[in-house]
């Protein structure tokens, strides 16, 4: 697979253009070295930097605000890189735990998802700035217990299937295992599921190390019973959080698998 380059214009100011101004990030193919990949993986992460965070001491970054991102530069930018690496038209995004939106907002940004569906239960003190942080993308949200029959119910209602489930809701370990055992059912065959805390978090850690020791047993002709496989695995250098990704060999039970 070639490598790519992209000319992106959303920081800071272009984040308060309207949707007719602001440009989607562009890729340019056949740049081919590790060299080009590092220097793309940090102009990405000063891309992301412009685009502001949550909370500074927990995220690093350069300011507070702007789309509230809970997520680390240095994790992030290498792990949308390598889905962008991918190569593969992802149309459906559904994340558990949006917070403010950032994340959602960031991921549409380079992926321009037909859909995005949001689980939250609101209780983030920045939840309300969802909205205008997601004014441009085509969203809809459950508000409630992603653990809730309810959420179960308002996804079966959707009739979707997703391409990437982000999982950053409930950090317990109960709650994370619950969160990808009930959700991966969503998921198309070889869909990914990402799991943010997965380095520095001592409930989630645990839950994604037992998912990364059942990877090992991925075998490519046997997938039907050993489905999941260790994407990447992305831990900072200065702030560590981490973030990993697993793909999924399963067909989805009951719905038409929109899959790659
Ligand atoms: C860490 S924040 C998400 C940050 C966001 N993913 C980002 O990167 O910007 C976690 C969110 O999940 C929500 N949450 C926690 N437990 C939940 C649950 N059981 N069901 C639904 N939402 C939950 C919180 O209220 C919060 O909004």
């Amino acid at each position: 697979m070639g490598s790519w380059t992209f000319v992106i214009t959303m920081g800071k100011k272009e984040y308060n253009r309207s949707s007719k101004t602001k440009e989607k990030p562009r890729i340019m193919k056949n740049v081919d070295s590790e060299k080009r990949k590092k220097e793309i993986i940090i102009e990405l992460e000063s891309t992301i930097i412009d685009l502001g965070v949550d909370h500074l001491p927990t995220f690093g970054g350069k300011y507070e605000g702007g789309i509230h991102l809970q997520q680390i530069s240095d994790e992030i930018a290498p792990c949308i890189y390598d889905l962008k690496e991918y190569n593969y038209k992802f149309r459906n995004f559904l994340e558990i735990g949006a917070a403010a939106g950032g994340n959602t907002y960031l991921f549409n940004q380079f992926f321009d998802f037909d859909v995005s569906i949001i689980v939250d239960d609101n209780r983030h003190k920045k939840h309300g700035m969802r909205k205008e942080t997601l004014k441009d993308v085509n969203y809809k949200e459950f508000i409630g217990d992603s653990h809730s029959k309810e959420a179960i119910d308002y996804l079966e209602s959707l009739q979707l299937n997703y391409d990437i489930i982000f999982i950053d809701g409930d950090h317990s370990y109960a709650g994370v295992k619950k969160d990808f055992e009930t959700f991966k059912q969503f998921l198309n065959y070889k869909g990914f599921v990402i799991f943010h805390d997965s380095a520095a978090n001592t409930q989630v850690k645990p839950f994604v190390d037992e998912l990364k020791e059942e990877a090992k047993s991925f075998s490519i002709i046997d997938n039907d019973k050993h489905p999941i496989k260790l994407f990447g695995d992305y831990v900072g250098k200065e702030k560590r959080l981490g973030i990993t990704i697993f793909q999924i060999y399963t067909i989805p039970k009951g719905r038409s698998n929109d899959g790659m």
